[in-house]
């Protein structure tokens, strides 16, 4: 069944699976008990907000497996790192940490290791790791996340029989099951990631995903909005709807739904007061898209648009699928739509045989789009992607100095962009107590930009009207009006 989403018929076997996962959970907790008392974990997560998600829900099995959180990593006695894969640094910040891990399981033997993610799913890294680290006591996918729990049981089992040490390796090349309502830890009390669908179809040539996380699936609409329901009961007032292609979730499902009609749908949930949706796709960028963003009062005034280049030619090379000039009349139609949204880009420099010109097409779009923030990435080979055989690769000194250069003109824009609000009121739901200076708090804007103004903890998790007093480069300084009804 592939490219069809998951069938009706498997919401059973995913239902019995989730009772197969409960019972090692029970399993877990009753060995752990006996031997340990009660042990810490610490995750860490490196990437991107679907891994951010995944590791919430690491944590939820394991403190419903008696597990507690450790302050710190060296104080654990289970270490998980749920890794990324996107570029090759991902990959060296494991490598980075396997010698300070080694230095920890020698002073505390009974520590359990474990990596997953992204970076497992390269059978070449598995090599690697199980032959050069063989102190890790288990390796999973991005597929089997769900059974985390039966997989940490067969090592702490092995162990209490006292079997010799290996590392167990399970890395699922396809995905079988999209598991539901497995318990959770969420990181804010307020705010969460759903995830809307898995996987991603487009393959961009220079982009491992579509090769490490599997084909598209959507959840099915029912399945998302019972877990939001269930998220703003327990307090959530925003949420995230995550896939790496949200614009064209719905179209593998038995009855397929567009992300337009899952959005309103969403946004009829009473109490839920704000949404979010990471991350949009040019080509699939529908009008009925945004003429919901610009009717909606919940959606957020944000669009994560990622252009890449702005050179057509390399776009074409990336198989992004639109030109440079389809993205910016697609940005006009979104301004003309929703004319104060927030506009934030991924853009990659040094693909394959970008050229001087292509790099000034870039520079461009971003003159003319003036995004409010970009994150510009240096161009990375991901071996097995099509641009990694690609000839022209481009010299790496040439890069760096293209990156300065777009690093430049994207922060002196922002700069000028970023103060367009002072002296309005913007409502701001409230984070966190501000880490520097102490009185002051932390929220959010609807268009993802932070306001620190005085107040105290209680605030915390509520929607408040704050005046824009001053901009300080990329963050404002205020004063709150007033609490909303919330
Ligand atoms: N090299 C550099 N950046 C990449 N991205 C994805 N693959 C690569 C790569 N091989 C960037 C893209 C994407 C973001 C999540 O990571 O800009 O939007
Ligand atoms: Fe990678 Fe392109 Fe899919 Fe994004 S849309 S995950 S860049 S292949």
């Amino acid at each position: 069944m592939e490219n069809r989403g998951y069938p009706a018929g498997d919401a059973g076997a995913a239902a019995q699976e989730r009772a197969v996962q409960e019972f090692y959970m029970d399993q877990v907790r009753g060995c752990l008990t006996e031997e340990i008392g009660a042990p810490s974990f610490f995750v860490t997560t490196i990437g991107c907000q679907m891994n951010a998600r995944d590791s919430e829900k690491l944590e939820g099995m394991l403190e419903h497996m008696g597990f507690v959180k450790a302050a710190q990593e060296g104080q654990a006695d289970l270490v998980l790192y749920n890794t990324c894969t996107v570029r090759e640094n991902a990959n060296l910040k494991v490598y980075g940490r396997l010698g300070v891990l080694k230095k920890q399981k020698e002073r505390n033997p009974r520590m359990v290791i474990g990596l997953c993610g992204c970076m497992m799913q390269e059978a070449e890294e598995v090599e690697t790791l199980s032959r050069k680290y063989p102190f890790i006591d288990l390796i999973f996918g991005t597929h089997n996340i769900y059974k985390f729990p039966q997989l940490l049981f067969s090592v702490l089992e092995r162990r209490r029989q006292g079997g010799k040490h290996r590392t167990y390796i399970d890395v699922w090349e396809k995905p079988q099951l999209i598991v539901e309502d497995l318990p959770v830890d969420r990181k804010y009390s307020f705010k969460s990631g759903v995830n809307i669908m898995f996987g991603c179809n487009n393959f961009c040539s220079y982009c491992i995903v579509p090769y490490v996380r599997g084909r598209e699936r959507s959840r099915r609409p029912q399945e998302i909005l019972e877990e939001i329901r269930g998220l703003v009961a327990d307090g959530v007032k925003e949420v995230m709807l995550l896939g790496q292609n949200v614009n064209s979730y719905g179209k593998n499902l038995d009855t397929p739904v567009t992300f337009a009609q899952l959005l309103n749908q969403v946004a009829q949930i009473p109490g839920l007061e704000r949404i979010r949706f990471m991350t949009s796709h040019p080509k699939d960028l529908s009008d009925e898209l945004i003429a919901v963003m610009g009717s909606c009062p919940k959606v957020c005034n944000h669009l994560h648009l990622p252009l890449q280049s702005g050179s057509s030619r390399i776009l074409k090379e990336m198989n992004r699928r639109y030109t440079k000039e389809q993205y910016l009349a697609l940005v006009e139609k979104i301004r003309r739509a929703v004319p104060d949204i927030s506009l934030t880009t991924d853009i990659i420099v040094g693909f394959p045989g970008e050229t001087e010109e292509d790099f000034q097409e870039t520079l461009d779009v971003v003159r003319r789009v003036r995004y409010d923030s970009a994150f510009t990435f240096i161009y990375s080979k991901r071996t097995g992607t099509p641009a990694a055989a690609m000839e022209n690769q481009v010299p790496e000194a040439v890069v760096k100095d293209r990156f300065d250069r777009l690093l430049e003109e994207i922060q002196e824009i922002a700069r000028q962009e970023a103060g367009r609000l002072t002296g309005t009121v913007q409502q701001v739901l409230v984070e966190e107590e501000n880490d520097h200076e102490a009185g002051l708090v932390t929220g959010r804007m609807t268009n993802n930009m932070l306001v620190h103004f005085p107040g105290g903890r209680e605030l915390i998790g509520q929607l408040v009207s704050v005046s824009l007093d001053t901009c300080r480069g990329f963050y404002y300084m205020g004063t709150i009006e007033r609490q909303e009804e919330n």
